[in-house]
């Protein structure tokens, strides 16, 4: 679904990350050597180093290279400059498609292209230039959800992880307005694991996954829990975006802010998941279901989120709790 230009763009930041010993890099050799026609390559180059995903090196060994490494460099960033992202119309039926007057496609739609959004926010050039070393295989994977045998408990074991790194943010915001210090680099890893972990990867599983397996076997999407829960993922990626907004522009107070709203969304969150919507679906699931589900969740566990797999993200929670332990 993605443009002609948006997709020489990919090819060359692709190109770019595959040959960084090289850098930088003139147009010509990417053309020559991703397949994009010179002379497009040279507009799509040139807008990326506006929207600054590439610097440019003038001279006889000039060339291009990205801005930031490539495992920061987020798909979505890539074609930022090429796609409408924001506003995004339903293709199916009337020019007024809108949550307020939807087509009969709309509800179904938003999903697939929530499902698209989320993937190139949370990969990075890197993760789908360069193979993983040591990446987890199928086995080890499923190995992992053996274990607990339920989609659900899959789930429940993941929000153990977030709830442990949710006390660790409370600690270090407690820390903060006591004046015993703001801990920078540590609320920054506790945010890049709640974009990763919890909403790349949790949060996927549920929404692309459980909530729609659930609708099939009869749970309604709107004005039930499932609304409910999809409102509230919308919510704490907001308040994600505001502590990260915050730490970059060193605002100490609206960090605290977004992370005590985070922090309350996310525990009654999984409070509701677990006590509620999980045993209902652990009720209306049949035994295909949740062996289909355990089986899609190792796929989407197998891949990486922002360079890092799964396994990793884990080791942050544990990394941040030894760090900050409860006294
Ligand atoms: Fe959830
Ligand atoms: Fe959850």
């Amino acid at each position: 679904m993605l443009t002609r230009t948006s997709e020489y763009a990919l090819r060359a930041l692709i190109y770019l990350t595959q040959n960084e010993s090289d850098w930088p890099i003139s147009g010509r050799t990417i053309a020559e050597n991703a397949g994009i026609p010179a002379k497009y390559l040279s507009k799509i180059l040139g807008d990326l180093v506006k929207c600054g995903v590439l610097q440019s090196f003038p001279g006889k060994t000039g060339g291009v290279q990205p801005s930031k490494p490539p495992n920061k460099t987020m798909l979505r960033d890539v074609l930022a400059p090429f796609e409408q992202f924001e506003n995004r119309r339903c293709p199916f039926g009337s020019l007024e498609c809108s949550d307020d007057h939807p087509c009969l496609a709309h509800n179904r739609w938003k999903h697939v292209v929530g499902s698209q959004d989320r993937f190139l926010r949370v990969t990075s050039v890197y993760d789908v230039a360069v193979p993983m070393p040591g990446s987890q295989s199928e086995g080890e994977c499923r190995g992992m959800n053996e274990a607990n045998e339920m989609p659900t408990a899959v789930l429940r074991s993941e929000h153990k992880v977030i709830l442990r790194v949710i006390e660790v943010l409370k600690r270090l915001v407690a820390r903060a307005k006591s004046g015993e210090g703001f801990e920078k680099h540590c609320l920054s890893r506790c945010v890049t694991f709640f974009q990763l972990f919890a909403d790349a990867c949790h949060h996927a599983k549920e929404e692309d996954l459980l909530f729609p397996a659930l609708e099939y076997r009869g749970m309604p999407r709107d004005g039930g829990p499932i609304g409910c829960m999809l409102e509230e993922h919308r919510a704490a990626r907001e308040f994600t975006r505001l502590m990260a907004e915050a730490l970059e522009a060193d605002e100490e107070d609206a960090f605290c802010s977004a992370a005590k709203q985070y922090a309350d969304l996310l525990t009654q969150h999984i409070q509701k998941e677990d006590t509620v919507l999980f045993t209902l679906g652990d009720n209306v699931l049949t035994g295909d279901d949740q062996e289909s589900l355990c089986g899609k969740f190792c796929d989407v566990g197998c891949g990486t989120f922002g360079g890092k797999k799964q396994t990793e993200l884990a080791a942050m929670a544990d990394e941040l709790e030894s760090r900050w332990p409860a006294t």
